[in-house]
């Protein structure tokens, strides 16, 4: 085994993997560390492949197709007979998926020439030219590596909550909640965020009563406000029974049952779940990441201080994704991995964190990107917004799937984009071109200007723009340009 190199990464998820795929493109000798175990095997690819994006995507799409095929195909005139669902299946679908990306890194690694170390990395000293790692393997066995280089990417872990305390059978986190055997009959979920939506939606589809509890008083804070009042109207038609405004200030096993007590404005109820998912936020994790001399600067909330760049407060040493501050997601990891790659390379790359978009992955999907029309108004922006009901498009309807908008948000002095939100039909994908006109800080008129094809849920982009000027076709507006 080598012990130097020129970089190190510490930690192979969705941001340690780019970061040293990308560093090994660019010439570096490079190791990336990596202590994940996953269902017996070494595993790279980290929260994201293993425990978090992947494996809830492949759920929330086999759940769907069983909820479309039992409840939307007869209106199109075809008839299936009795649906079942056969959960292990599908678990094993999730978990072929899971390993087949997983191992694809691991290719990805050894093809870019980067030394996989399986086992733990601590940053014992990155104040000099040579940093200095430990790295302890899986047996057991240390070695000290130097580096010139270090990139800390250990991504996160669940919040626990001690009025919740997880026993990973009754009481799960995100991870047990991808593992049930059979759908719970009665599901308790303690959050109403991004976990909450979607693995509350699979299990829902799959036949569980869902009730979700959150503490704030408003439904999904973090959106524009029309947007998350259209997705709370959806979500709850569904059968996803969302109480806002709710502490959980117990939860407890009893005989095989979890009894959960709450306070509703200073009443207290009780009521009894066979599961309940805690998916309260996640946090940093840097045990064992950090060595006493490391060096290393913390934030108050155990995030590593980085700048806009993902520099720490040494030289040489970055961090990235979960472990530094902005939104916990799995592009975001990605793009600093190779900003902070191509910084210590000698490049000006640059993330846009104004632009980082967030998608839930629900049916239909809530996804955004820019400000929502309060964060505008906050920042003194004189706002004007127009906004399309999936209702009136075409596409929408011959799909089934017309629920949801389109809203746009923008400067009224000078027409500049400021945001584009949606909850609709593919807005995970739809909203990206919101991304791009921000990027190229387009005006609203531009998307009035461009040709939208026809018939096509993009559409709905184009008439929410010319909504904003009073000029979509579909939708009587009075004001007029
Ligand atoms: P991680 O993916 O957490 O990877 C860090 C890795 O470092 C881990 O594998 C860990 O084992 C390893 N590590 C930690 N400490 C050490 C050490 N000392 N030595 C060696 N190795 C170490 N994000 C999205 O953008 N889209 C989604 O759809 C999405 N869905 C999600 C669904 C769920 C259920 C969850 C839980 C998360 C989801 N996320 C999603 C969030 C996403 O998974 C994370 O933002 C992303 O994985 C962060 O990447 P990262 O590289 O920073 O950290
Ligand atoms: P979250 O931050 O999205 O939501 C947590 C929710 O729990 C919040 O609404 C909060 O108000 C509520 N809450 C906190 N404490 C509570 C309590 N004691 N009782 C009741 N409610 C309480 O966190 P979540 O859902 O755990 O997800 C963690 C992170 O993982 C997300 O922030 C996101 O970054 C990432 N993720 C991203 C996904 C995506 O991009 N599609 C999917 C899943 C996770």
């Amino acid at each position: 085994m080598k012990n130097s190199y020129d970089l190190v990464v510490i930690g192979g998820g969705p941001g340690g993997y780019e970061a040293a795929i990308r560093a090994a493109q660019l010439g570096f000798s490079t190791a990336c560390i990596e202590k994940r175990i996953h269902k017996g095997e070494p595993a790279l690819g980290g929260t994201c492949l293993n425990v978090g994006c992947i494996p809830s995507k492949a759920l929330l799409d086999s759940s769907h197709r069983y909820e479309a095929t039992r409840h939307e195909l007869a209106e199109h005139g075809i008839s299936t007979g009795e649906v079942a669902i056969d959960v292990a299946k599908m678990l094993e679908r999730k978990d072929s998926i899971v390993k087949g990306l997983t191992a694809g890194v691991a290719g990805l690694l050894k093809g870019n020439g980067v030394d996989w170390l399986q086992g733990w990395g601590t940053l014992l000293d990155g104040k000099g030219a040579e940093k200095q790692v430990k790295f302890t393997a899986h047996d057991g066995t240390e070695t000290t590596i130097t580096a010139k280089y270090v990139i800390l990417a250990a991504g996160s872990v669940p919040i626990n909550i001690p009025v919740a305390p997880i026993d990973d059978e009754y009481i799960v986190d995100s991870t047990g909640a991808l593992e049930f055997k059979e759908a719970p009959k009665r599901l308790g979920v303690i959050g109403a965020g991004v976990i909450g939506l979607e693995l509350g939606s699979v299990w829902r589809r799959l036949g569980s009563e869902v009730v979700v509890y959150e503490a704030m008083p408003e439904f999904l804070a973090a959106a524009d406000k029309d947007i998350a009042k259209e997705a709370g109207k959806l979500l709850k038609k569904q059968g996803l029974d969302i109480r806002v405004d709710t502490k959980v200030t117990k939860a407890e096993v009893v005989n095989g049952e979890v009894v959960v007590t709450t306070d509703v404005k200073g009443e207290t109820k009780v009521e009894v779940f066979d599961k309940l998912i805690v998916c309260v936020g996640r946090r940093a994790y840097s045990e064992k990441l950090l060595g006493e001399n490391s060096g290393i600067t913390l934030t108050e909330r155990g995030l590593v201080e980085v700048d806009e760049q993902c520099k720490t407060n040494l030289d040489g040493v970055y961090a990235i994704g979960d472990l530094v501050r902005g939104p916990m997601l799995a592009h975001k990891a990605m793009e600093e991995g190779m900003m902070a790659v191509e910084r210590i390379h000698g490049e000006k790359a640059q993330v846009n964190y104004d632009t980082i978009i967030s998608v839930i992955y629900t049916h239909p999907e809530i996804a955004w990107v820019g400000l929502s029309e309060q964060q505008a108004k906050d920042k003194g922006y004189e706002v004007k917004t127009g906004s399309f009901s999936l209702s009136a498009n075409g596409r929408a309807l011959a799909q089934g799937e017309g629920q949801g908008l389109i809203k746009v948000v923008a400067d009224a002095k000078t027409d500049r984009l400021l945001g584009l939100h949606m909850v609709g039909v593919g807005a995970g994908d739809i909203v990206h071109q919101g991304m791009i006109a921000l990027e190229f800080v387009s005006s609203v008129e531009d998307l009035q200007l461009m040709t939208f094809a026809h018939p096509t849920v993009s559409e709905a982009v184009h008439e929410a723009a010319l909504s904003a000027d009073g000029r979509a076709i579909h939708a009587i507006q009075r004001k007029k340009r």
